[in-house]
């Protein structure tokens, strides 16, 4: 049976705090417009700490919740659609800061949704037996690379990390996930690096996006809002949708979900098109904003501080993000 329990969670939120008001001092927004369009009314931006630097600090608090050390972690996955290096892997950087000497390491992105697919491959993993404590990492430093000069997008994304150490359960877990590349075009962002080898132009042939010109600036967040909404709203419900069915399970039977925090009014959406109730439903958007693939993490530390993450619940995480990509799980804790 394939199942995971969470034996801790840790989570690293950066020191610049920035309002809406602090953003309507540099752009044309204001508190009230992006309050009632996104339930955000604060993001933290990591002024001078490097993206491994904040998974490092979630994995240690996430280890230690644990009642764990380093040295017990056997594989690290690692979530990021925001790494600084192209090589090493953000968890081998991880592994480095955090001293997890013993362990194995993955990195993946499908953005937003790369927690949801991080855990499902852990879960995975963990029902080989190879691995017995697997730390699953998220981390986003998103401020570089969105475009302060599109009020539509930037005020949504902040900063953070988020982690969970986990080991295998005889309790099930489902999952469901999806990509639609067709729609890859509604957001995405661009490595624009020159390049100094004579024999190759930046020029790119394969694809009809703009080309790099050294002056665009493909290598900000491109996003069309209004295409993303609508794809949330209908992905998230068909992946609750399918996960219930392969569980075997209805809405009812589903304690708490914890979905993706990129728009209030987008998790509202979809929860009523599925019919679950709005107290079931996680929601921290307002201080945290949009941290990528690190929201359901940071949820999940919410709620375990909280201590609301019971034996037996049925948890269910949903997500959605570049890609397109989307997914749940729905497991018993
Ligand atoms: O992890 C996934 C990441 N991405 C997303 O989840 C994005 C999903 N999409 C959204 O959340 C929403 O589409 C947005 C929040 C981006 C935009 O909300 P909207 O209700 O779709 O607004 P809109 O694009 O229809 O814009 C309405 C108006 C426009 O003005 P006009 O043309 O009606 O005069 C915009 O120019 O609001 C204006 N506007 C703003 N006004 C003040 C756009 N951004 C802002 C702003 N402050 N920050």
């Amino acid at each position: 049976m394939r199942g995971i329990k969470i034996l801790g969670t840790g989570v690293y939120t950066p020191e610049t705090k920035i309002t809406n008001n602090d953003l309507s001092e540099i752009m044309e927004t204001d508190n009230e417009w992006i309050v009632s369009r996104t339930g955000i009314e604060s993001r933290n931006y990591s002024k001078n700490k490097s993206n491994h630097y904040m998974a490092a600090e979630a994995s240690k608090a996430a280890i230690e919740n644990a009642g764990l050390k380093p040295e017990d972690i056997d594989l690290i996955i690692a979530s990021s659609c925001s790494t600084e290096y192209f090589y090493p892997n953000l968890a081998s950087l991880i592994q480095g800061c955090i001293g997890a000497v013993n362990a194995a390491v993955v990195e993946i992105n499908t953005a937003c949704t790369g927690f949801i697919s991080a855990l499902d491959i852990a879960s995975r993993y963990l029902m080989d037996g190879d691995y017995k404590k697997v730390l699953v990492v998220a981390s986003e430093r998103l401020a570089p690379h969105v475009d302060f000069g599109d009020r539509a997008s930037c005020i949504l994304f902040g900063d953070g990390a988020g982690a969970a150490v986990i080991e295998h359960s005889d309790k099930p877990l489902y999952s469901y996930l999806s990509g639609k590349a067709d729609k890859f075009e509604a957001l995405y962002c661009h490595i624009n690096k020159q390049n100094n080898c004579p024999y190759i132009e930046d020029k790119d042939e394969t694809t009809s996006l703009p080309a790099f010109d050294g002056e665009n600036k493909l290598e900000y967040l491109q996003m069309d809002g209004k295409g993303v909404y609508k794809f949330a709203v209908d992905a998230m419900t068909v992946a609750v949708e399918k996960t219930l069915a392969k569980a075997g399970l209805t809405k009812e039977d589903i304690d708490l979900v914890i979905p993706h925090q990129a728009n209030i009014r987008i998790i509202q959406s979809a929860t009523k098109a599925l019919g679950i109730p709005s107290e079931k439903v996680f929601v921290n958007i307002a201080n945290h904003a949009n941290t990528s693939s690190a929201c359901i993490p940071t949820c999940l530390d919410d709620l375990n501080k909280e201590g609301r993450i019971k034996d037996g619940m049925k948890i269910c995480l949903v997500g959605f993000g570049a890609g397109l990509t989307s997914g749940a799980i729905i497991f018993e804790q």
